[in-house]
């Protein structure tokens, strides 16, 4: 089978609307892979904190890229968890998530991870989370949809998963956070954070994540049907 040939669900949206959750799930219950591409803009932040190079330092970045040894713990209680060069680093912490939509805005960085998110389609089919799956990274993806949550309902949802990770936040300061990060990821230049024209928009403000997957599932279901 071609790469072409693998079928590809793309789940974009910002943060905190249960993309991760639902995209996993839906993955396991397929029998595909799963790309959190997130995970990549936010490793690659942590390899440039610690090598002290500036989120602005555009080639340097995108050469950084062509480096990064990521790899991420299969089955098992670690499940998820991202290896750096072999070692298990977090990257869920906010330091991250901002560094990461800060280098996001560089073509240069973007263009160097388009290659390295594109080698995760593999058979049987692949679900890919994150903000440019559908309209960029895999513009022939069978299924997009957009996932959208009020900001509100975000800041909270990501205040929750914090306190599970022992993880003091102020709800305020989160709230600001979220808005900041959404502007970033939306006003950039380069594969800004939208919904494909031919995404189908879910808003999940007030839905459990157990009720966004049925409505995920019986979108493919019916799309696999006319396929
Ligand atoms: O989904 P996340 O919160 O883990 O993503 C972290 C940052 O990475 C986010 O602020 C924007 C950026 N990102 C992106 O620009 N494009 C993607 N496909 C995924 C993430």
């Amino acid at each position: 089978m071609s790469a072409a040939a693998v079928p590809v669900i793309a789940l974009d949206g910002p943060g905190g609307t249960g993309k991760g959750t639902v995209g996993l799930q839906l993955a396991q219950r397929l029998g595909w892979h799963f790309l959190d591409s997130g995970m990549l803009y936010r490793a690659l932040a942590l390899q440039a904190l610690r090598q002290g190079l500036a989120m602005t330092a555009e080639a340097a970045l995108a050469a950084l890229v062509e480096t990064l040894e990521l790899d991420f713990v299969r089955p098992g209680p670690m499940a998820g968890r991202a290896l750096l060069a072999g070692e298990a680093v977090e990257l869920r912490s906010e330091s991250c998530a901002t560094a990461a939509s800060r280098l996001a805005v560089l073509p240069q960085v973007r263009q160097a991870l388009l290659v390295r998110q594109q080698a995760y389609r593999h058979p049987p089919g692949l679900v890919a989370d994150g903000r440019d799956m559908g309209s960029v990274v895999f513009p022939d993806a069978r299924l997009k949809i957009f996932l959208t949550a009020t900001p509100e309902e975000r800041a909270r949802r990501r205040f929750r998963q914090l306190e599970n990770m022992g993880i003091a936040a102020r709800l305020s300061d989160l709230i600001e956070a979220v808005n900041q990060r959404d502007a970033r990821d939306r006003d950039r230049a380069q594969s800004p954070m939208q919904s494909a024209l031919d995404a189908v928009v879910i808003d999940t403000t007030g839905l459990s994540r157990a009720a966004v997957l049925r409505r995920v599932v019986t979108l493919w279901e019916r799309r696999a049907c006319v396929l």
